[in-house]
């Protein structure tokens, strides 16, 4: 008898889209691929480069379980400068990915079968991981603006609610929350004692406003947050697996004794990579937001001439797009408008289905802009079928 417990973990609705993906490209069929989940540029020279200085001298032993104390100095010197959170080294704990960080703070703050508050859509990984923490997931709607509010967190609340995971800004719609937005969020979860998990990995994606990260907004809104940030999507370093928590000491320390027993510390080299990611910023990483910027701007244009339905997305490198107008007896859901699209029309997109909305269906835009006008031109063919058919 093997686990139940990861028995009941979903396995990525997404593999077998990128198997189908595949299989077409081998058969020699160009796909326009819509599907990615990370930048499509190359991580920046200058961070290559001290890696491989470190790795020449031989810098590959283990550190810290939380993390080069360097490392977590520039990294809380950036919380406090640039996002305004208050907090020192010993706040950071530096894991393998945002990913492990986000499972660290699960277990490090609940018990089985509290309740943890996820608004829809969400990013697909946070009910897996509440399941691996053996919390229940409540997940919750969404008011007009695409966003939670604390009408709805009121309704949602119960005894059992131990926590709240704010994505800001959102995987898979783009949405960025106000600062008074932030703000009523945060003051409704310090008067109910429920903790905040804000994932802030798309924070530097951020194109029309000013990004307000929610623990800097008052010291009491800060005490009960745990921030998560990364360097996969800001500084196109996916597989250098490097993220992080901001916390209060009690629980980063819980987070750190976990960890001790699991990765220890997160991958030497990458930890070295982070440091000159933070302390040597070059205009690279500008480009690649400005670049997302024109591409997210592009699709947006090209939509509205299409007359598709879409979230404006002000953030990350999505676009969430509506398509149950055009669900029929054929394709009824967002899988199977995905597959009809990716099968007739070579243009790949993720269901919006595994972030708990149907009617919708997820394009990334890490992409290059001749793949997307492309991509968007086998669109506009398939509603102009569909208007014939009808
Ligand atoms: C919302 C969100 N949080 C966290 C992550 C994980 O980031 P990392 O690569 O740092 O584990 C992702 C990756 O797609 C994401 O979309």
């Amino acid at each position: 008898m093997l686990s139940n417990k990861i028995n009941s973990i979903n396995p990525s609705l997404t593999l077998e889209l990128s198997a189908k993906i595949n299989k077409m490209k081998s058969d020699g069929i160009e796909v326009y691929n819509f599907t990615v989940g990370e930048p499509d540029f190359k991580t920046p020279r200058y961070i290559i480069d001290s890696a491989m200085e470190y790795l020449d001298e031989g810098i590959v032993r283990y550190t810290d379980t939380s993390g080069i104390a360097e490392l977590r100095e520039e990294i809380s010197k950036k919380l406090n400068t640039v996002n305004g959170i208050k907090c020192d080294k010993d706040s950071i704990v530096v894991s393998t990915g945002a990913k492990q960080a986000i499972v660290n703070s699960l277990f490090a703050i609940t018990n089985p079968n509290d309740e943890v508050l996820i608004p829809k859509p969400y990013w697909l990984s946070y009910p897996e991981m509440c399941k691996l923490t053996d919390c229940k997931t409540v997940t919750i709607p969404y008011n007009e603006q695409y966003k939670v509010d604390v009408n709805i967190l009121d309704k949602y609340k119960t005894d059992n609610t131990k926590c709240l995971i704010l994505n800001n800004p959102s995987n898979p719609t783009g949405v960025i929350y106000s600062k008074e937005e932030l703000l009523e969020i945060g003051n409704w979860a310090v008067k109910n004692k429920i903790f905040i998990i804000s994932d802030e990995i798309y924070e530097r994606l951020s194109y029309d406003k000013k990004f307000i990260s929610i623990a800097s907004l008052s010291d009491e809104i800060n005490d009960i947050t745990i921030t998560i940030n990364g360097f996969s999507k800001s500084y196109a370093m996916t597989g250098f697996r490097l993220g992080y928590s901001c916390s209060r000491r009690d629980i980063s320390k819980l987070i750190k004794r976990l960890q001790g027993h699991i990765t220890s510390n997160a991958n030497t080299i990458s930890q070295i990579a982070g440091l000159t990611a933070l302390k040597s910023e070059s205009v690279e990483v500008n480009d690649m937001i400005d670049e997302f910027k024109a591409r997210r701007n592009y699709i947006m244009e090209q939509l509205d001439e299409l007359n598709i339905k879409y979230i404006k997305p002000e953030g990350a490198f999505y676009v969430f797009i509506k398509m149950s107008d055009f669900y029929n007896d054929k394709v009824q859901n967002s899988l199977e408008i995905c597959d009809y699209l990716l099968s007739n029309y070579n243009i790949a997109f993720v269901p919006g289905v595994v972030f708990g909305d149907d009617n919708f269906i997820r394009m990334s835009y890490a992409a290059s802009i001749e793949d997307i006008k492309n991509g968007l031109n086998k669109l506009k063919n398939f509603i102009q079928d569909q208007k014939m058919a009808n």
